[in-house]
Formats: C-alpha cells, sequence, structure tokens
C-alpha cells in the first residue's frame, strides 16, 4: 500500500497531477491514494515537497533525497562516456568482487519497466562458468550443424559463425581443465531474463554503464542468447522463471586492454517532421 501522512501532507496537489494511473484524489484538503489503479511506480514518493507518501511494499531505504552534486552528469561527460564504452573481450584474471556485482544489479534494478512491473532476474555465474559454458556450446554445436546442413542458406555470415560454434564446442571438449572461447577467459557472467525483451535490454544497458564506471569490461553475447533458445537444459541450469526469456548475457571482468581513443559510427538516420 501507499499511504499519505496527512499530518505532513499540506493538499499542494502535485501528487494528484503527477499520478499517471489518476489513483489519487483530495478528500478534506489532503491527499488521499485509493491503491485501486495504482501502479507503485512512486512518483508521488518523490514528488512531495514535505515527504509525505511512504509505501509498506519496497523499502523506504531506497529513496534518496534529491542532491544537485550527487545526482547530476555533465552532458558532454556522459556522452563521452558512452562513446569511450568498448565490448571487452580481453579479461584479467581477477575476480570481481560481489559488492560491485551487486552495484551492477542495482542499475539494472533501478531502470524504468513497461507498467512498471519490474520483472527482471538476474542470474549470476561465477563458479558454474564452465558448466554453463558446455551447455551453451553443446546447444550452439546442434545449431551450427543444423545451419551449415541448410543448402538453401545464403546467409554467409552465419554460415561462418555456425563453423565457428563447431570448432568452439570441439576446442571445449578437448580441454576440460579450460575455458572455451564463448566467454573468453571472463570470470563472471550474469543473464538477464525478462518478460519484455525491451525492460530486459534497458536493465542491461545501464548494468554496462555501470559495470565501465565501476572499471570492469563488458560484452553482451549474443551467442549465448542464440544457444538458450528452446534450450530447457540452459533455463534450468539458470533457473529462469516461468513467462521470462533470456535477454542478454552480461560477460563482465577487468579488462586486459586499453582503448586509446573513441571510434567512428554510422551517421543517424533522423527524420524531422
Ligand atoms: C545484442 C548484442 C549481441 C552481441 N553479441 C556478441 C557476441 O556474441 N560475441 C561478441 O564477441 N560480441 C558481441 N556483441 C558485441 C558487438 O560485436 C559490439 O557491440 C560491436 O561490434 C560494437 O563494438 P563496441 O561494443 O566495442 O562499440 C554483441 C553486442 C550486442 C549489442
Amino acid at each position: 500500500m501507499f499511504t499519505v501522512n496527512v499530518k505532513k501532507c499540506i493538499g499542494c496537489g502535485r501528487c494528484v497531477k503527477d499520478c499517471f494511473a489518476s489513483d489519487i484524489e483530495m478528500i478534506d484538503g489532503k491527499a488521499h491514494i485509493k491503491n485501486e489503479a495504482c501502479i507503485k511506480c512512486g512518483h508521488c514518493i518523490a514528488i512531495c515537497p514535505k515527504d509525505a507518501v511512504s509505501t509498506d511494499e519496497y523499502s523506504m531505504k531506497d529513496v534518496l533525497p534529491y542532491d544537485k552534486k550527487d545526482f547530476e552528469i555533465d552532458a558532454d561527460t556522459l556522452l563521452n562516456f558512452i562513446r569511450f564504452r568498448r565490448s571487452v573481450r580481453q579479461f584479467k584474471d581477477k575476480e570481481v568482487s560481489e559488492k560491485k556485482i551487486l552495484k551492477i544489479i542495482e542499475a539494472g534494478r533501478f531502470t524504468q519497466t513497461a507498467r512498471n512491473l519490474q520483472e527482471v532476474s538476474y542470474t549470476v555465474v561465477k563458479e558454474g562458468l564452465r558448466k554453463l559454458e558446455g551447455l551453451a556450446l553443446e546447444s550452439l554445436k546442434a545449431k551450427g550443424e543444423f545451419i551449415l546442413g541448410d543448402e538453401n542458406l545464403k546467409d554467409e555470415q552465419l554460415k561462418r559463425y555456425a563453423a565457428s560454434w563447431i570448432k568452439m564446442y570441439e576446442h571445449f571438449q578437448g580441454s576440460p581443465d579450460k575455458k572455451g572461447g564463448l566467454f573468453f577467459n571472463a570470470p563472471l557472467v550474469i543473464v538477464v531474463s525478462a518478460n519484455s525483451d525491451v525492460n530486459g535490454s534497458l536493465a542491461s544497458s545501464n548494468m554496462e554503464l555501470m559495470a565501465a564506471a565501476l572499471g570492469l569490461g563488458t560484452f553482451f553475447s549474443g551467442f549465448f542468447v542464440r544457444a538458450s533458445k528452446g534450450d530447457k537444459k540452459l533455463r534450468d541450469f539458470l533457473e529462469i522463471k516461468e513467462g521470462h526469456e533470456i535477454v542478454t548475457c552480461m560477460v563482465i571482468g577487468y579488462p586486459d586492454v586499453k582503448y586509446h581513443r573513441t571510434v567512428p559510427r554510422k551517421e543517424a538516420e533522423v527524420v524531422w517532421k
């Protein structure tokens, strides 16, 4: 339930005006939350000038008062940060602390979701990395053989990928003590699953920026996501919830590579009307 402390409420109506679900009414000059259509977005908590709104559904410790010096990023710095981020595929032989892993997940947790459903889950894989890689490569090998067996397929890039999956699988089988090529030599993978691709992707994007801010490197393994499609063994191993799909697989570790500059990109295709 979301509630208004009537002793603190000054009846300014800001929460009523900003409530997307129109779930707040004024009664005798005080805001009253009906908790009928409420989507628990927390705008009423954030907007109240008197800190009169609270909930027992989430931890109120999540609520931080705004302080310009801690909450603002200069736009040019932000853009530079986005521009300088790279997919990292070379990692140091160094563990990532639980504190940093949890901070990356916090960046996902505070990302917006459609209807504020917050149906995004995270599976952190460290000890089980070789097992996970084995399962994924088994799946990719089968998918690769299927692709290469299709004589009508014209996608040469996909055929190259398919051949590389089979090679990776064989390499992995031949070196039981080592990691294969799928996750390079990363110490950690976070698999993001969600009820919607958009929700999972938005969370993942913020998580990647957080990883970079923590001095870590990441790449998204599309190969892994492809491996997971329709693969019950992988889903079960990762404990993916019913109704969730694996959206991203973030391969994370300390970068063993240094970039000296940003990279060029295609011009943006923009339509102005
Ligand atoms: C959805 C998605 C899937 C990707 N899959 C892989 C992958 O399977 N293996 C890999 O090495 N890189 C993968 N990448 C990384 C891209 O190759 C990389 O983002 C792109 O080449 C641009 O390089 P940058 O990230 O350094 O800017 C993936 C990226 C995205 C966004």
